[in-house]
C-alpha cells in the first residue's frame, strides 16, 4: 500500500492537510533519511521511516478510543444542529475517520468505543460474537425476581420483537443492571418498559470485560491499547 505524504501526515494527526503542504515544501519532513519537499510523493506508510523536524512518526492504520459519553450528545459522526461525540475530540483525532461502535441514545451516558476499524466494530456489535454490554439503569418501580426470570428466558417486546436471553441484576431499589449481547433500537429501555419499569436514566458500564470506571469523567476519552482491546474481543488482532 502506498499513499500521498501529505495525507499520511494528516492521518498521523501532525496538522491539517493544507498546513502540511507548507510544512513539507519547507523541507521539514524526511522519508527514509532524505528530505522530501513534494506533498504528493507516494510513500509506504508501514515500511518507511518518516520524520517531522527530526522526530520519528509511527503510522497506525487503525485506532481505537473509549469515551465516557455524556448525556445530551449524539453518537453519530456528524449532525448539522446537534453536538456529536466527534465534537468532543481534538482536531487531530477528528481527522482519523473515527466512528462510534454501535450507538447510545442521546440521553444515555457511559462507555462508547470509537474506531476507524470497521471489522472490529462489526464484531463487537454482532450478537454472534457474544460481547456482553452491561448497563446501569434507574427505573420507575423496583425490579424483582419475576423480571429476572423474564429477562433470562428472552423477552418479547410490545411490537413482537424477540430479544435474546439477557441478565437482569436487581438490588431491591430502583437501580438495576442489565447485560445484553445485542443492540436493538432502544433495547434496554424497551426491555424494562415491557416489564412495567420504564427507564429514568441509563449508563453503559462495560463492553466485554472493558470497564468504563470513573477516571475519564463526562466527555473524557483515552486511546485503547492491545490489552484493552483483548478485553473487548478475546481473540483481538489489529486489522482482523
Ligand atoms: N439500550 C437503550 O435503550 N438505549 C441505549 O442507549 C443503549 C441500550
Amino acid at each position: 500500500m502506498s499513499m500521498r505524504l501529505d495525507r499520511l501526515l494528516s492521518e498521523l494527526g501532525a496538522a491539517s492537510r493544507s498546513e502540511l503542504r507548507q510544512i513539507i515544501r519547507r523541507g521539514r519532513v524526511s522519508v527514509d533519511g532524505a528530505v522530501v519537499t513534494e506533498p504528493e510523493r507516494r510513500v509506504d506508510p508501514e515500511g518507511s521511516e518518516i520524520r517531522l523536524d527530526g522526530e520519528l512518526l509511527t503510522y497506525r492504520r487503525f485506532r481505537y478510543f473509549m469515551m465516557d459519553k455524556p448525556a445530551g450528545v449524539l453518537s453519530v459522526t456528524e449532525d448539522r444542529k446537534q453536538k456529536t461525540v466527534l465534537d468532543l475530540l481534538p482536531p487531530e483525532l477528528k481527522r482519523l475517520g473515527l466512528f462510534p461502535v454501535g450507538r447510545l441514545d442521546k440521553d444515555t451516558s457511559g462507555l462508547l468505543i470509537l474506531t476507524n476499524d470497521g471489522d472490529f466494530a462489526h464484531r463487537v456489535i454482532s450478537p454472534k460474537s457474544g460481547v456482553e454490554k452491561r448497563y446501569q439503569a434507574e427505573v420507575e418501580g423496583v425490579p424483582d425476581e419475576a423480571d429476572v426470570k423474564a429477562f433470562a428466558e428472552g423477552l418479547t417486546l410490545g411490537d413482537g420483537t424477540k430479544c435474546l436471553p439477557a441478565r437482569l441484576e436487581i438490588t431491591g431499589t430502583n437501580i438495576c443492571y442489565v447485560t445484553v449481547m445485542e443492540g436493538k433500537y432502544h433495547q434496554v429501555k424497551r426491555m424494562l418498559a415491557s416489564r412495567g419499569k420504564p427507564v429514568v436514566s441509563l449508563r453503559r458500564l462495560s463492553v466485554g470485560a472493558l470497564e468504563l470506571g470513573e477516571a475519564l469523567g463526562p466527555g473524557g476519552f483515552r486511546e485503547l491499547e492491545k490489552n484493552d482491546l483483548c478485553k473487548v474481543l478475546r481473540d483481538f488482532t489489529i486489522g482482523k
